[in-house]
């Protein structure tokens, strides 16, 4: 994910490859990231976070403690970064006890960011400013949207957009096996399957037309999108996909505890 947010904020020139230090264990891992964006990289996580305006954390959770141990070694300097964190079910609580003098900021990315097409929510901590927020905003409006929330609603955001990827990937798949089943070769399906998802969601964020009007267009009286459409209601789809996100929420919440 880290290095999603890199490759865009480059090609987007939010920031320029020698305005970036990048700070990453492995030597092999170094040498192939200096290469392949000409940024400067290091092993000494202090060093990053001594040289920039803003301390992007993207390590996975279980490393935070050693990360925040190597932050934190020497005496804090005049220089204080923002420091944005992706890391899933890191509270700004335990952020901003371990940055105490520094803007934090919490956000919560997903998948799709990898492709330019994320969904990331950003919670501020008590010490960000509106400048501060604007900057998280810029970084993450380089992988897709955006939208600020207060860090109550994380849970919820990452049992809608974080684990929502998977959700579709699974409607998808279950689709091009409908086309399957009625006779459909397997490549094609999957293709007419993928292209009605994409394109269903394109149509709705361009015109901006209510689902459910988008629905009603297309379901004529007694045709084919109504019988389809009775059965997914026969078969709770709507209710599936509420209890999903649902389910994914409370889970979220159990973790963070
Ligand atoms: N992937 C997603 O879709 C997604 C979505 C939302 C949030 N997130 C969050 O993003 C974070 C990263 O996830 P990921 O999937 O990108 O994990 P990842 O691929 O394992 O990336 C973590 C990176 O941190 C480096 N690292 C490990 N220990 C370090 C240390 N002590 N100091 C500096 N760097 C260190 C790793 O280097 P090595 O590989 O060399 O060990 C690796 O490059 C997680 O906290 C996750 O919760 C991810």
């Amino acid at each position: 994910m880290g290095e999603a947010i890199l490759s865009r904020l480059l090609d987007k020139k939010i920031y320029l490859a020698n305005a970036v230090l990048l700070s990453e264990p492995q030597q092999q891992r170094r040498i192939f990231l200096e290469q392949k964006y000409q940024i400067q990289t290091t092993a000494d996580n202090q060093a990053a976070a001594a040289a920039s305006e803003v301390l992007l954390l993207a390590v996975k959770p279980q490393a935070l403690d050693t990360v925040i141990a190597n932050l934190t070694r020497k005496k804090p300097s005049s220089h204080q970064p923002i420091v944005i964190s992706i890391l899933a079910g890191v509270t700004l609580q335990k952020l901003e006890a371990a940055f105490p003098q520094q803007p934090v900021i919490r956000a919560m990315p997903n998948t799709p960011a990898t492709v330019g097409a994320g969904m990331t929510a950003i919670a501020p901590g008590t010490k960000a400013r509106s400048e501060h927020v604007l900057k998280a905003k810029s970084i993450f409006e380089s992988v897709g949207q955006v939208v600020e929330v207060p860090e109550s609603l994380m849970d919820a955001v990452t049992g809608l957009s974080g684990s929502g990827p998977a959700y579709i990937a699974i409607a998808i798949e279950a689709l091009a096996d409908g086309g399957v089943a009625a006779g459909l070769p397997r490549a094609v399906a999957y293709q007419l399957a993928l292209q009605t998802v994409l394109g269903t969601a394109q149509l709705l964020e361009r015109s901006g037309l209510h689902p459910a009007q988008l629905k009603d267009r297309v379901t004529s009286p007694g045709g084919t999108t109504i019988a389809g459409v009775a059965e997914l209601e026969r078969n709770g789809f709507r209710s599936a996909l509420i209890q999903a996100v649902k389910a994914a929420y409370h889970r979220s919440q159990e973790l963070g505890k």
